[in-house]
């Protein structure tokens, strides 16, 4: 079993990335049996799809470094790296670019959703980011990655670019590459903005108030969950009370996430009470999920050689583990290279 995930490293973790993704990156690093191996890595290639400002990028990627391992990334059990450090991700990218068809990228929501109506103003590297990302994790023959709802169609598309690359360019019994399974947790697959329960919480989202940031204090968190957008209907005892709610049904989820309960089990507690009443249980519940981690957050961004030594380490280890694959993806194409 080989567990590759990445996270871009802009603006703040916030709690859709911990709930969604990195919490399952920890919980299965924690489980990993002998023989197994986790690679974690910061996206920032993807981070330069879209206009940034690199003194951000360069601090951000020491900050997300910092915030993985405060969530219990282990870097003496997981590889933990950038993919700057790492040439063979974009080498890869540009070989898979030949197999990728543009019928395939222009169907991605992500792309759709990001570009808007202006396609010809954005970046080839925003149409061609999901090539990039088959390549993050085809290049090291990972059978699983843990992600969010949101990243499943560019899995299901690193699938299909796999699945041609060997049928084109591999006999049968030698594939080049493993097909990825996507492992999406049943609850919080999909945690929505604080503001508007119908749009995902995000980085991008120009309000902090949708968000709740892994680095929030108590008083913000108590706040952002208090002003947190509902309706005036108290919460029903049954899951299908929710239905039309998607402000009421993202705060239980999130409720039920964090206790690694479930909708049904937190309606059980408290249907029939109103927001009054579970509000600050649930602001409560986050404060104490928080507070060990942004404590130890604060700490490890106090030695930035530690982190810098960290990711140095993790992207030796990286370009081992993919050498293999690459030089079996130029060899397949036909490719000289002395
Ligand atoms: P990114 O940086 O947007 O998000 C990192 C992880 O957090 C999950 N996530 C969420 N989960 C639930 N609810 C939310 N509101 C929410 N917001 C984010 C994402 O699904 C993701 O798992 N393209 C990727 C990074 C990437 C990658 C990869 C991931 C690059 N290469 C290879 C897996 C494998 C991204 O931008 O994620």
């Amino acid at each position: 079993m080989r567990v590759v995930s990445g996270i871009q490293p802009t603006g703040n973790l916030h709690l859709g990335n911990y709930l969604g993704a990195i919490r399952n990156w920890v919980r299965m690093q924690d489980e990993m049996a002998e023989g197994s191996q986790c690679l974690f890595f910061l996206a920032d290639l993807h981070a330069i799809s879209q206009p940034h400002n690199p003194a951000e990028l360069r601090k951000g990627t020491l900050e997300m470094a910092a915030a993985l391992v405060a969530c219990g990334i282990d870097p003496q059990r997981s590889v933990l790296f950038n993919q700057a450090q790492v040439p063979a991700h974009a080498e890869l990218q540009w070989l898979l670019s030949g197999t990728a068809r543009m019928g395939w990228l222009n169907r991605m929501t992500q792309w759709k959703d990001k570009a808007g109506k202006n396609r010809e103003g954005q970046s080839v590297a925003l149409f061609s980011y999901p090539v990039l990302q088959a390549a993050d994790v085809l290049l090291y023959q990972a059978t699983h990655v843990p992600v969010g709802e949101d990243q499943k169609q560019h899995l299901e598309l690193a699938r299909d670019i796999a699945q041609k690359f060997n049928n084109d360019f591999a006999s049968e019994d030698a594939p080049v590459f493993t097909l990825p399974e996507p492992i999406v947790p049943p609850q919080a697959a999909r945690i929505m903005s604080l503001r508007d329960g119908t749009a995902k919480m995000s980085k991008s989202d120009p309000s902090d108030m949708s968000r709740i940031n892994l680095v929030d204090d108590a008083d913000e968190v108590m706040k952002k969950v208090k002003k947190a957008k509902t309706d005036p209907e108290p919460l029903p005892s049954e899951e299908a009370g929710l239905e039309g709610r998607p402000e009421a049904l993202n705060l239980v989820t999130i409720y039920a996430a964090l206790t690694d309960g479930t909708v049904e089990g937190v309606l059980r507690d408290f249907g029939g009470e109103g927001f009054g009443k579970f509000k600050p249980a649930l602001g409560e519940l986050l404060v104490e999920t928080l507070r060990p981690i942004s404590a130890r957050f604060t700490e490890l961004l106090t030695d930035h050689e530690a982190l810098d030594a960290i990711l140095a380490r993790g992207a030796s280890h990286a370009r081992e583990i993919g050498r293999p694959t690459l030089d079996a993806a130029y060899e397949a194409l036909g490719l000289v290279r002395g």
